[in-house]
């Protein structure tokens, strides 16, 4: 219960802190291009809808019984909307059987945690574009999740407890390299640490790198963060190395801080609990 506790108290404080209120723009900056097509995928039969869902990082399927409802051309108008992400439409028994639909589902595949989330009929017959457009960008969650206060929401419902947090000017020098790399990383880790990216040079962040008690001075900088009991621990870095990443996280998994003055603070508080 403690641990639940205190990570609603991150959670609300991450998101009670002056962030921007315009992220849905932000997220679809890591769109795939405009060659994304403009229609959702027609899914015939289940070998096409498993490789659909394999072949992307967060691909969404419209299981609808018939295309004569509203929800339908709602679907279909975030297509363009979300461009780095893969969306398809089934209305066949077969594929509905398989994926254990009966009426209406939105479901919501992601490589990262191996997620499926659904909207089911209820939330089906009330659906609208601000309604599917929050679902859909709360739960984008990516090899590397760009943070923000939407984002936050679907990490923390994430089933992955841990966070690992890269910390960096976007426009900085080197920018696209040490995220090629972070990226890399972010493979070994899938399905156990969660990997998000914080720009340094977005003025409400500026709260989460205080959070982990670091300086703009110090950044670039990764945190670790474990949502069940709240332990954390930071790297300031030079640049970012796979093999820097994948020894901060190891160590992290196996018990080893970096940060004294935060471990022995821990040490104290367990005491007094
Ligand atoms: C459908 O439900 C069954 C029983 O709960 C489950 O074993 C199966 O994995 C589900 N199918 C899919 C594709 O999720
Ligand atoms: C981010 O980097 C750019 C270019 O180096 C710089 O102009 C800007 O001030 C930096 N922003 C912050 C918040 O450090």
């Amino acid at each position: 219960m403690e641990a639940a506790q205190s990570t609603c108290l991150f959670l609300l404080f991450l998101l009670t802190c002056g962030l921007p209120p315009k992220v849905a723009a932000e997220v679809q900056e890591s769109s795939d291009g405009p060659s994304a097509s403009q229609e959702p995928a027609w899914l015939t039969d289940v070998p096409a809808a498993e490789e659909f869902i394999a072949a992307a990082e967060v691909a969404i399927i419209g299981f609808f019984q018939n295309l004569e409802i509203p929800a339908v051309s709602v679907f279909r108008s975030m297509v363009q909307k979300f461009q780095d992400v893969s969306f398809g439409i089934s209305t066949s028994s077969e594929v509905l059987i398989h994926y254990n639909i009966t009426g209406n589902t939105i479901s919501l595949f992601r490589l990262v945690d191996n997620g499926r989330l659904n909207l089911e009929s209820k939330d089906i017959e009330s659906i609208d574009d601000t309604k599917l457009s929050r679902f859909i960008t709360v739960n984008n969650l990516r090899l590397v999740t760009e943070y923000s206060p939407m984002t936050v929401v679907g990490l923390f419902n994430s089933l992955v407890p841990i966070h690992l947090l890269l910390m960096i000017n976007k426009t900085s020098p080197g920018y696209e390299e040490n995220m090629h790399r972070y990226q890399r990383a972010a493979k070994l880790f899938q399905g156990k640490i969660l990997f998000i990216l914080v720009d340094s040079g977005m003025k409400g962040n500026g709260k989460v790198i205080s959070f982990f008690k670091l300086k703009k001075s110090q950044l670039p900088a990764l945190a670790i963060y474990q949502t069940v009991d709240d332990e954390w621990d930071t790297l300031p870095i030079a640049g970012i190395s796979e093999e820097q990443v994948q020894n901060f996280c190891d160590g992290f998994l196996k018990g080893k801080r970096l940060r004294e003055n935060h471990e022995s603070e821990e040490k104290a508080q367990k005491v007094e609990l």
